[in-house]
């Protein structure tokens, strides 16, 4: 299915997703999974103060002290890590249904001094609520869209925290690169967000009503959004962003938008350490969102 099944809600938004928003192709393999993964380090990367402001939301209501963080569909644990971080004395439980992830994950935790603070759990979210024990805060980044019965899911989220405890959802919207004049047709990014939506690319609803259903009172919901100036991070993220695009939105896009998006990633100008390619020009930026939403389990 596109959307979950709810009445008042239809999907928006986009972010580096695997192509489209459906509930049971949440597990990307091979390739496909290697261009997800790398997608998800560099767009916590470039927009890093969005990840920023999310955890902020999460610290601001998370109850005191927090003890036990758990991320569910945690990915290459870009979250986790920045919630580690956060909450110094929390032990953070990474939950994903892929193990190449959770393998990524631990990997990324090299070096950290994160490692002995964070327990990762295979298991499908799909298949029932993992075996975590309580929670202080609930964490679901740009996953909860994935799961075939999100208000199930929440309804367990509400179960397993302490009362008092946080839970906090965090989807990406508008994610496009910003490309220059000479480059981008003044409609680019308008028909790039339509053929996101026709592609039904990380589609997801205004979970504020799921949330209530599940019994959480909402305490917050903050919309940021960054626009970041290129380099060379937000090169590599827009030549992956925009291969994937390429790729998933052809059918979607006129020529026009095609030839835009090719000129975002002139290859040889990706690599900047590469010493025959002495002056990278680095001309595209990036432009993102979130949505977070903040819910208490009441006392
Ligand atoms: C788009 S990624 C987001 C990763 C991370 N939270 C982030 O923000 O960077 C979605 C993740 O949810 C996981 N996922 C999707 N459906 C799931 C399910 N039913 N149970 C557990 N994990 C799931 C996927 O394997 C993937 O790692």
């Amino acid at each position: 299915m596109d959307s979950p099944g709810h009445d008042h809600r239809h999907g928006h938004g986009h972010g580096p997703e695997h192509g489209h928003g459906h509930a049971h192709d949440h597990v990307p393999h091979g390739h496909d999974a290697d261009g997800l993964a790398e997608l998800l380090e560099l767009d916590a990367s470039v927009f890093g103060t969005l990840l920023d402001q999310a955890v902020a939301v999460a610290v601001a209501h998370a109850p005191r002290p927090t003890r036990t963080v758990v991320d569910l569909g945690a990915g290459t644990g870009t979250g986790t890590r920045a919630l580690a971080r956060a909450f110094p004395d929390a032990e953070v439980v990474a939950v994903d249904a892929d193990a190449g992830m959770l393998e990524r994950l631990r990997s990324g935790l090299a070096g950290t001094g994160l490692e002995n603070r964070v327990r990762t759990v295979e298991a499908d979210l799909d298949a029932g609520w993992p075996d975590v024990g309580t929670a202080d805060v609930v964490w679901a980044s740009a996953s909860l869209h994935h799961v075939a019965d999100p208000a199930r899911v929440l309804r367990d989220a509400h179960d397993a925290l302490v009362p008092g405890g946080l839970l906090v959802v965090v989807e990406m919207t508008a994610t496009t690169p910003v490309l220059p004049d000479d480059v981008a047709h003044p409609e680019l990014a308008a028909h790039l967000e339509r053929a996101l939506g026709q592609a039904g690319w990380n589609r997801y609803p205004d979970w504020s009503p799921y949330v209530t259903d599940a019994g959480l009172d909402l305490v917050e919901r903050r919309e940021p959004s960054a626009v970041v100036p290129p380099g060379p991070d937000v090169t590599r993220w827009a030549h992956a962003t925009t291969s994937r695009q390429r790729e998933h939105l052809a059918d979607h896009l006129d020529p026009d938008d095609l030839a835009a998006l090719d000129a975002t990633a002139p290859t040889g100008r990706v690599d900047t350490n590469d010493p025959a390619d002495p002056a990278p020009t680095h001309t595209v930026g990036a432009r993102g969102g979130r949505i977070v939403w903040a819910a208490r389990r009441p006392r």
